[in-house]
C-alpha cells in the first residue's frame, strides 16, 4: 500500500548562512525522503525560512534595509545552498507568509477558547534609548557568581552558571550600551502546565528515541511551566489578534510554518490539507530536528496542535550535533564551515556520502574528520564503487559496440545483490544509514573481487574468450547498476548521470530484481575526482580568513603599546616542568597541566589541546607566568599561564637544555 507521508526539517533562521552543522539535518532528511519516494510512497518534504524575531529585526536595521528585504535575500541564499547540496524540498517557503499568519492567528484563538491562554505582568530589562525590551542575549554585564566581565544576560561563559538577567552586575544593553531599566508589561502565556496529562500520553505514543524519552521524563519530573508566547513592540513578527503592539514570539509561529508551507504546496498541487493536518488525519507526519530543539517539538508543539484541533506528529526524529575533528565547530579555528565555501572546494555529494556513513537513528553527535572524510570518499566511492564501471565500461564500447550480453556469466552474484535490497531498505527506513552503506560497500567488494578474479583486461587480449568476456562485463555493469540504485538516496546527482550512462529511466527500489541484458549503454564518462587533504586545508583557511576580515580589530595585536623595563620585570617568568597533562572534560581547547616550579606545584589550564596531545607533554620544560592573578574558570582554577607562540598552530616556548624548574627568566 502506498503510504502518504509528510516530512519536515527544522526551519533555519533567516539571520545567518547555512553551515555544515545545518546540513547534517537537511542531508539526513533528504536521504529519507528520496528513499521513501524510491519506495513508491507519496512523500512530501516541506521547509521554510524562520524569519521572525529580534535578531532579524536588528540585523536589518544595521544594514539599513527593511526586514522584508533581508529575509527575501536570505531566502534566495538559503535555497540556492540547499539546491546545490541536492536537498529536494517539495516546497521551501517563509514563516512571514499569509498562510502562516492566518494559521497562527487561528491556533491562538482556538487555544484562547480552550482557556489555555493566560495574561500576566512580566518585569524585564528595557533599553530606554532603543525603546525596546531586551532579550537575554542582548544584555551584557558582570557575572554575579564569578564576576567575569562582559557576560550574556542568561549565562556566564567563564564559570558556566545560568542566572536571570536581573542578577547581572552593571548590566548594559548590547545594542545601545546604555544601562537598561526594569519595566513591566503584559505577556500572554500558553498554559502548558495544564497539558501534562496529554503530553505524557503523547510521549508514549510517539515512540520517541530512548534518549528523547529520557529527557521528557526529566522535564515531566521538573513540572511543565507555562510558556511566554508574546513579545512587545518593536518586534518583527505577527501582531497578536485583539492586542495592541503585542507580537507572537518567533517560536510560536515557527513550527506553524511547517503547516503553512504545506498549505501553500497543497494549494499549488491540489492536495487535501485536512488529510495531513486534520485532527483525525491518518497520513504520516515526521519532523527531523536537532537535539537542542526537542523541548519545542516534543512539548510545546504537540500541545499547541492538539489543543487547537490539529493532529500531532507521528514521530519526531532528533539528531546530534556536528563536530569537526572531534571539536565543537569554531569560527576562529576555521571549522565553522559554510555550505557555500564547502562547494568551492568539494563536490557536495562527497559530504552527503560521508554523513551517510556516520548517521544512525541515535541522538549522538557526528564528527567530520578530514582524514576519515578523504579516505571514505577515495577508498569507498572512487576506489570501490566507481571503479567497477571505470574498469569495465570501456571494453563494452570497444569490443561490443556498447551493447550488453543477453546472458550472464554469474547470475548468482547478481542474485546476491538483489537479495540485499530488503536489508538496505530496512536500514534506510530506520534511518540507519551507516548500516545501509556498510552493506552496499560489502557488495562493492564482492563486485571488485569478481572483476579481479576474471581479469577482463586479460580476456580482452584473447579473442577466444569474447563470449565470456561479454558476459563477465555484463555482470559487472549490472552489479554497478544495482549499487547505484542502492546509493541513489545518498548520491542523487551521480545516480542520474549513471542512469544516463546506462540509458535507463529513473530507478526505484522495485527495480532491484531486474537486470539489463541485450541493452545498449552510452560511453562511460568519469564520475568523481579523488579528494585531497590540500582542499580541506584550503577550506579551513578560507573559513578562518573570512572571520578574520570581519573581526580583525579585536584579534590583531596592538603594536602601539610600549612598556618600560620595570614593567617587564613585574612579570615573574619561571622555568617549569610539566608533571602531568590531561584533557579537560567539557572543553575543546584546554589541557590541565600540573607544573613543577622548583619550590611549589601549580595547576594551569592551557589552551593548547589543538596542537598537543597530553601524553607527549610529561616532563617537558616550559616557561610559565607565575604571578598572574589566578583565574577561576568554568573547569576549575588556573594559577598561571604557559608561554606559546602562534594563534592557531600553537608552539610551546621551551628553555635551552640544562635549565631547571623554578629558574627565573630575566
Ligand atoms: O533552531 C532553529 O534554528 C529554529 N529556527 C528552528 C525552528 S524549527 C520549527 F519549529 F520551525
Ligand atoms: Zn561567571
Amino acid at each position: 500500500m502506498t503510504r502518504k507521508i509528510l516530512v519536515t526539517s527544522a526551519l533555519p533562521y533567516a539571520n545567518g548562512s547555512i553551515h555544515l552543522g545545518h546540513l547534517v539535518e537537511y542531508i539526513q532528511t533528504d536521504i529519507w525522503v528520496r528513499f521513501q519516494k524510491m519506495q513508491g510512497n507519496e512523500c512530501y518534504y516541506v521547509c521554510a525560512d524562520d524569519t521572525h524575531g529580534t535578531p532579524v529585526m536588528l540585523r536589518a536595521q544595521k544594514e539599513g534595509i527593511t526586514p522584508e528585504t533581508l529575509i527575501a535575500r536570505m531566502h534566495t541564499e538559503h535555497l540556492s545552498d540547499f539546491t546545490s547540496f541536492h536537498i529536494s524540498f517539495d516546497n521551501y517557503y517563509s514563516t512571514n507568509s499569509n498562510e502562516n499568519r492566518a494559521l497562527s492567528e487561528s491556533v491562538f484563538k482556538r487555544l484562547q477558547s480552550a482557556n489555555l491562554i493566560s495574561i500576566r505582568e512580566v518585569e524585564q530589562f528595557y533599553d530606554p534609548e532603543k525603546k525596546m525590551f531586551l532579550p537575554d542575549r542582548f544584555i551584557k554585564g558582570e557575572c554575579p557568581k564569578c564576576h567575569a566581565k562582559d557576560q550574556y544576560g542568561d549565562s556566564c561563559e567563564v564559570c558556566g552558571s545560568a542566572y536571570d538577567p536581573i542578577e547581572l552586575i552593571e548590566p548594559r544593553s548590547a545594542i545601545s550600551g546604555v544601562e537598561p531599566v526594569r519595566k513591566s508589561s503584559e505577556h500572554y502565556f500558553f498554559r502548558l502546565s495544564e497539558c501534562s496529562q496529554f503530553l505524557r500520553k503523547y510521549a508514549t505514543e510517539a515512540h520517541l528515541q530512548p534518549e528523547a524519552a529520557h529527557k521528557m521524563d526529566e522535564w515531566f519530573e521538573q513540572g511543565l511551566k507555562d510558556w511566554d508566547i508574546s513579545r512587545d513592540a518593536p518586534y518583527f513578527g505577527f501582531e497578536i489578534p485583539g492586542t495592541h503592539e503585542k507580537y507572537f514570539y518567533v517560536w510560536l509561529d515557527a513550527p506553524i510554518g511547517y503547516m503553512a508551507s504545506f498549505m501553500n504546496l497543497a494549494k499549488r498541487i491540489s492536495l487535501d490539507f485536512g488529510e495531513y493536518w486534520g485532527a483525525d488525519a491518518k497520513n504520516e507526519l515526521y519532523h527531523f530536528i536537532g537535539k537542542d530543539i526537542l523541548y519545542f517539538h516534543a512539548l510545546f508543539w504537540p500541545a499547541t496542535l492538539h489543543y487547537s484541533g490539529f493532529r500531532t506528529p507521528t514521530r519526531i526524529f532528533a539528531h546530534g550535533f556536528l563536530t569537526v575533528d572531534g571539536e565543537k565547530m569554531s569560527k576562529s579555528r576555521g571549522t565553522f564551515i559554510t555550505a557555500r565555501s564547502f562547494l568551492e572546494h568539494f563536490n557536495p555529494e562527497t559530504l552527503r556520502y560521508y554523513f551517510a556513513t556516520k548517521l544512525t537513528n541515535h541522538i549522538e553527535d557526528i564528527d567530520l574528520n578530514f582524514d576519515n572524510f578523504i579516505s571514505r570518499v577515495n577508498s569507498d566511492l572512487v576506489g570501490k564503487f566507481i571503479n567497477i564501471a571505470s574498469r569495465t565500461a570501456g571494453f563494452i564500447q570497444k569490443q561490443f559496440q556498447g551493447k550488453l550480453a543477453s546472458t550472464l556469466d554469474n547470475p548468482g552474484l547478481l542474485e546476491t545483490f538483489s537479495k540485499a535490497a530488503p536489508i538496505i531498505s530496512d536500514a534506510y527506513e530506520a534511518r540507519e544509514y551507516s548500516r545501509a552503506i556498510r552493506e552496499i560497500m560489502r557488495l562493492s567488494d564482492l563486485a571488485n573481487l569478481y572483476i579481479d578474479e576474471n581479469k577482463p583486461w586479460i580476456m580482452a587480449k584473447n579473442t577466444n574468450e569474447d563470449k565470456r568476456l561479454h558476459e563477465v562485463l555484463t555482470v559487472a555493469i549490472n552489479a554497478f547498476r544495482l549499487l547505484t540504485l542502492y546509493l541513489k538516496p545518498v548520491l542523487p546527482a551521480m545516480a542520474e548521470k549513471i542512469e544516463a550512462f546506462l540509458q535507463i529511466p529513473p530507478m526505484g527500489f522495485k527495480d532491484c530484481n531486474t537486470y539489463l541484458l541485450d541493452h545498449t549503454i552510452a560511453p562511460y564518462e568519469h564520475l568523481l575526482q579523488r579528494v585531497e587533504m590540500e582542499n580541506a586545508e584550503k577550506l579551513i583557511k578560507a573559513n578562518r580568513d573570512n572571520l578574520t576580515s570581519t573581526v580583525s580589530r579585536e584579534i590583531m595585536p596592538d603594536k602601539d603599546i610600549s612598556i618600560s623595563i620595570e614593567d617587564f620585570q613585574r612579570i615573574d617568568l619561571r622555568v617549569a616542568q610539566i608533571l602531568s597533562a590531561e584533557i579537560v572534560e567539557g572543553s575543546d581547547k584546554l589541557l590541565r597541566l600540573i607544573l613543577d616550579i622548583g619550590e611549589s606545584k601549580k595547576t594551569v589550564l592551557s589552551g593548547i589541546r589543538t596542537s598537543y596531545s597530553p601524553e607527549k607533554l610529561t616532563n617537558r620544560l616550559v616557561i610559565m607566568v607565575n604571578n598572574l592573578i589566578p583565574k577561576k574558570m568554568r573547569f576549575g582554577l588556573s594559577e598561571g599561564m604557559v608561554l606559546t607562540a602562534g594563534d592557531t598552530d600553537i608552539f610551546l616556548i621551551a628553555p635551552d637544555i640544562g635549565a631547571k624548574p623554578g629558574m627565573k627568566i630575566h
